[in-house]
């Protein structure tokens, strides 16, 4: 049998290149050549950062094009379609936003709901990598700065009012594919309650790309998904009414810790490139109050975070990688960050004796949930890994970070780039060429 083939770092990182190119539209990087073939926004925050050490010019006009398409409220919408680009489902035409939505941009097609807030990791990135090229190339990022500082601040004080009006610390989302990890056993219980109605009649494309059922989300889970956006619609994707209509709402522990380390993030950015003073106030009064929406939700003995059933009023206790949100933002007693880091680093995750490479699976191996070929129901995602890794560093855990890194390496090394990995046997499954996957080998190896 041939061996697998496993590219030196220089290869490696020249592919990768390769790959952002083309998936490169002109103004927008595609999450992915055939599955995701629009612009998605944490994808593109990501992507921006694996763009910034090859050009810093080109990660601007990744974030840029994001941010032209934000919404009057402040929200940033989880999709922004190519114009004329068809093959994914929904498209434009069954989200409805810029007939029904009165804060939608009218000259851009975009989905209703949102991502996970971490733009303000890739624009801190972007400052960074510009810091070391010539004063033209700083010029770019810091008039990118000066243009979308407000549209930033915009950004997550509609996550800080609309998705927490009740100042309880953690978003809420109104649909799991604002989480990103759109079928995580995180959702289970809360999806459970949601009772599809008249779904009009709809035909996945997802499923036509990825044949094998085993790796994407069943049927009667878009039934929901599909269900959700319908209720949406009734709603106009008005903040003031999804919390009345929506039967899906949960708060995101995982969203939160982002959220709150993001605000510290673009903080810091403000008060280096002397931003206005509130600006920063609010930045930093937000971070607080996120990360002490995590910590609330931190169990006693292990420090792991949980999610919020708030349709059912109840907590939501399962194995997955938002446990360990806290550890993105900090806040959490020494002893209980130690169990934590412990559980991580032990065979519920990490450790599992098992496990090809020594990373995060998006669910625990033991747990029940667990299946390793099922999207964010067990497979290691590249992307998770680079943010644990960013963490790790920001938080002075060097070798931890490190590690994450050395051993995200070893796993993309295979070059298929792909969107998320057979835990015990390195098998490259969903989309391959996923542009994030390809940005996280960069940003490691620029
Ligand atoms: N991740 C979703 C999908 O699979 C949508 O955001 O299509």
């Amino acid at each position: 049998m041939a061996p697998d083939p496993s590219f030196a770092p220089t290869q490696l990182a020249a592919r990768a290149a390769y790959l952002l190119r083309g998936n490169d539209l002109g103004v927008m990087t595609t999450a992915a050549p055939l599955l995701y073939p629009h612009m998605w926004s944490w994808d593109a925050a990501f992507v921006a950062i694996g763009l910034a050490p090859l050009s810093v010019e080109r990660a601007v006009v990744e974030l840029d094009t994001l941010l032209s398409a934000q919404w009057s409220n402040g929200m940033i919408p989880h999709i922004v379609f190519a114009n004329g680009v068809d093959g994914y489902f929904p498209g434009p035409a069954r989200w409805a936003c810029s007939a029904l939505a009165a804060n939608a941009q009218r000259n851009r097609h975009t989905s209703g709901i949102t991502q996970p807030p971490v733009h303000a990791i890739a624009v801190q990135r972007i400052l960074d990598r510009a810091r070391y090229r010539g004063r033209s190339t700083r010029a770019v990022a810091e008039a990118f700065l000066d243009r979308r500082w407000d549209d930033l601040v915009r950004w997550h004080r509609w996550l800080a009012e609309a998705r927490d009006p009740k100042e309880h610390g953690r978003v809420t989302l109104y649909h799991g594919w604002e989480s990103g990890m759109d079928n995580s056993p995180r959702w289970d219980s809360a999806y459970a309650n949601v009772i599809p109605g008249n779904v009009p009649e709809y035909h996945r494309e997802d499923n036509t790309i990825i044949t094998d059922p085993s790796q994407r989300p069943s049927d009667l889970e878009y039934d929901r998904y599909l269900w959700l956006v319908e209720e949406m619609k009734s709603a106009r994707y008005d903040d003031e009414l999804l919390p009345k209509v929506m039967s899906f709402a949960v708060e995101d522990v995982f969203a939160s810790a982002i959220l709150s380390v993001a605000c510290t993030v673009l903080a810091e950015i403000g008060e280096d490139y002397k931003r206005p003073h509130t600006d920063v106030r609010d930045l930093y009064a937000w971070a607080d109050r996120f990360r002490a929406g995590v910590i609330e939700t931190t169990d006693e003995r292990t420090g792991a975070a949980r999610d919020y059933d708030l349709r059912a009023d109840k907590p939501i206790a399962t194995e997955t990688v938002a446990q360990f949100a806290p550890l993105l933002c900090g806040g959490l007693p020494h002893n209980k960050e130690r169990a934590l880091l412990q559980r991580l680093e032990g065979p519920r995750f990490c450790g599992h004796p098992d496990l090809k490479f020594a990373l995060i699976p998006s669910t625990s191996p033991v747990s029940r949930d667990f299946r390793p070929r099922e999207y964010w129901r067990g497979p290691v995602w590249p992307v998770m890994t680079w943010l644990f890794s960013w963490a790790f560093a920001r938080r002075g855990w060097a070798e931890r970070s490190a590690m994450l890194r050395r051993e995200g390496l070893r796993q993309a090394s295979d070059g298929t780039f792909a969107e998320y990995y057979e835990p015990f046997t390195g098998e490259p499954l969903g989309s391959m060429q996923q542009s994030w996957t390809a940005a996280a080998v960069l940003d490691w190896l620029g």
